[in-house]
């Protein structure tokens, strides 16, 4: 069965836009008194509400007749987070603005050790729960797309238990979650060998339990002092593409030295890059490797943000992710985030409104989804007002009042 949907006062495709580089508002194609045609749950056509209209007539198709203003834009896409988790860490938040270090707070028992000790607490479908109630905060505001990380279990049966949580809260909830292995989040406290070592077991032991259970193809590493060196990570992430994972890489957060790493292997993105240079920036730029900025983790700590502006104008491609996790970004808010991020670093709608949709989908590797286009999913939301400036404008206040995924409103 068909459905149309409209008439929508600006209709914005983010079709015929590059994959990479600075973008000029005056690029977006935006579409008056538009449309949405789809069939079950992709696109069939966009554009004028009219035509379709009579379209839509001759296939016996559904109408949902909007009344009042409408903007509509592909549906957010979400391509960080490490939003399945047990427990909170506002202690580590009020410690961090008392002046306490990263390090003092994880002396006392803070920091991501934290959270994987009451990540190991939950039971596979408590954690799956907590991971639903994220995912649909998230869809309640229009990210239709959501990574989700691993990384707070640890050990093979606990980075298990917490990927097939997450394969659970798939199901549970109408958002698409994509899942990642962060077992390279840092050496669990209770491991006793070396951090090669470390590795080693996950590539030997989890590696080949991912590919049977389908649980991800995805692999990520956190390269940063208190965790992973660059040396440790090569030959893990070499054994992780000879069995066809693909690879993304907490890089340049605190210390350059990830970024490298992704470009040489090849990573579908690199996130963080707070840190980088203009050596690190040029070489992703010139790379296929998404950068993908965080400020969530920037405002959760009270550090710079990732330099966006020049990755773009050097010709880089830049998504922007909510890297909501209990430590470092507790807030969640993608919008609100993207919209701070643009006025710090001087990011056109245009770019933003790219970093949050089809561009995060290339980091993802998800070619179907980010674009009103016809054969796209059918994955948008509806912002009730007659100009898409006013969403970043608002700066996340100004909610969707539709989210559609695939094809149904939810
Ligand atoms: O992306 N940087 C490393 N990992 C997370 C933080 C995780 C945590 O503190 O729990 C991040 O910021
Ligand atoms: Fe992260």
């Amino acid at each position: 069965m068909q459905k149309l949907i409209g008439p929508i006062t600006q209709l914005l495709t983010l079709d015929n836009l590059l994959l990479k580089g600075a973008l000029k508002d005056e690029k977006l194609e935006i579409l008056e008194n538009a449309g949405i045609l789809i069939e079950e749950e992709r696109i069939l056509e966009v554009g004028s509400f009219l035509e379709l209209l009579k379209k839509a007539k001759a296939l016996n198709a559904e109408i949902i007749e909007l009344k009042g203003d409408f903007v509509a834009l592909p549906g957010w896409i979400d391509c960080h987070t490490h939003s399945c988790f047990g427990g909170t860490r506002a202690r580590d938040f009020a410690m961090r603005n008392a002046g306490k270090t990263y390090l003092e707070i994880a002396e006392a028992g803070g920091g991501i050790w934290d959270t994987v000790t009451q990540t190991r607490k939950l039971t596979e479908t408590e954690l799956a729960n907590r991971a639903v109630e994220n995912a649909n905060r998230h869809l309640s505001e229009g990210v239709t797309t959501i990574e989700v990380k691993s990384g707070y279990g640890l050990t093979v049966e606990e980075e298990l238990k917490m990927l097939r949580a997450i394969k659970q809260a798939d199901q549970k909830t109408t958002a698409d979650l994509i899942p990642t292995c962060l077992a390279a989040h840092m050496k669990p406290r209770d491991f006793e060998g070396t951090n090669a070592a470390y590795l080693e077991l996950i590539a030997q032991e989890l590696f080949p339990i991912l590919k049977s259970e389908s649980l991800t193809n995805r692999i990520d590493s956190f390269i940063e002092k208190s965790a992973f060196s660059p040396e440790e990570i090569e030959p893990y992430y070499q054994k992780a593409k000879d069995q066809g994972f693909e690879l993304t890489v907490h890089a340049d957060q605190f210390t350059a030295g990830g970024s490298k790493v992704a470009v040489k292997y090849g990573a579908k993105s690199a996130d963080h890059l707070e840190v980088s240079g203009e050596k690190e920036i040029e070489l992703l730029a010139k790379s296929e490797t998404i950068a993908v900025a965080l400020p969530g983790a920037s405002l959760g700590l009270g550090c710079a943000f990732t330099p966006a502006r020049k990755i773009l104008d050097l010709g880089g491609s830049l998504a922007i992710g909510s890297d909501w996790n209990p430590g470092s970004a507790p807030m969640g808010d993608l919008v609100t985030q993207a919209s701070i991020l643009a006025t710090f670093e001087k990011l056109s709608t245009a770019e933003v409104l790219s970093a949050l949709t089809f561009r995060s989908a290339a980091a993802l590797d998800l070619e179907d989804r980010g674009k009103l286009k016809a054969g796209f999913l059918a994955d948008f939301n509806l912002f009730p007002t007659e100009n898409y400036q006013e969403i970043l404008y608002q700066q996340g206040k100004l909610k969707p009042e539709q989210v559609w995924k695939r094809g149904k409103k939810t």
